[in-house]
């Protein structure tokens, strides 16, 4: 069953969101060559309950932490952990906080130091793609219509698109109905509703799409190693175009400073 909100229900979304998105821009500023996942983890973490919040994935079916940090060819799903980031890895940072009742979930992928080119392009691929993906979220489209942008996108410029794993519905709770695959069919699908809440996120890699989950139980990695980017946001459907409740713009706001 999917949830539809209410206006008053997707202001509360939108200000769990913005926490999520002020903790992707404190965490934008400390990824550099060194710092290890754990201390990113870390300050997530303080920052989301200084500013009343609670991590959104911490004991979510048992995980472990509050951010999901994946590594170069790892996917989705990374735990933080004590090995430092080295120049030219990329890194998912995927962060969730309920407050007020409501969940906020975003992720983006960051740089550590120089990247080679190709990733880079991988990166920025990956990012226009969720874009593409929330041109279509509008009301009367339907979920096959976000899938094929996503979809279409990516291959045309020769990369894979994950399949097992989708974005989702997003509210009181974290998941929600309906699942949002990354690949479609224009035209097939449910339609899309105003006041559904949707979390879209392409995770695209530069090799094959196949993947493979590491004994640890949570991480996902590419089956061939091959490096994975991952970007999401947390958008509400409306008339005319997406209300997108997440936003980069505090890391964006910190990455350009920085370059
Ligand atoms: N954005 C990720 C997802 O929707 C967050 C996973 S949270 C976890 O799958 F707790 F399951 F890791
Ligand atoms: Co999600």
């Amino acid at each position: 069953m999917i949830y539809l909100k209410t206006d008053e229900e997707i202001e509360l979304l939108r200000e769990s969101n913005l926490l999520v998105a002020r903790t992707l821009g404190e965490i934008a500023k400390i990824v550099k060559p060194g710092i290890t996942t754990l201390e990113l983890d870390k300050v997530a973490e303080t920052f989301i309950r200084d500013h009343k919040g609670i991590p959104g994935f911490l004991n979510y079916n048992g995980y472990p932490n509050t951010l999901c940090t994946s590594v170069n060819e790892q996917v989705v799903h990374g735990i933080p952990n004590g090995v430092p980031l080295k120049e030219g890895d990329i890194v998912s940072v995927d962060c969730g906080v309920l407050l007020n009742g409501f969940f906020g979930d975003s992720a983006y992928t960051f740089e550590v130091g120089i990247v080679k080119p190709e990733i880079k392009a991988l990166l920025d691929a990956t990012k226009a793609s969720l874009y593409e993906g929330i041109k279509m979220a509008v009301e009367g489209q339907r979920l096959g219509d976000i899938g094929f942008a996503v979809q279409s996108y990516c291959e045309e410029r020769g990369y894979s698109v994950v399949r097992e794993m989708v974005g989702h519905g997003i509210g009181r709770n974290l998941h929600e109905s309906p699942e949002v695959p990354n690949y479609g069919k224009r035209g097939y699908g449910i339609k899309l509703r105003q006041g559904m809440v949707l979390a879209i996120e392409p995770m695209i890699n530069l090799g094959k799409r196949q993947i493979v989950q590491e004994k640890d139980g949570w991480t996902i990695r590419t089956s061939d190693r091959s490096v994975s980017a991952h970007f999401e946001h947390t958008v509400a459907i409306r008339k005319n175009e997406a209300d997108i409740l997440s936003s980069f713009k505090f890391v964006e706001e910190v990455l350009t400073l920085q370059s």
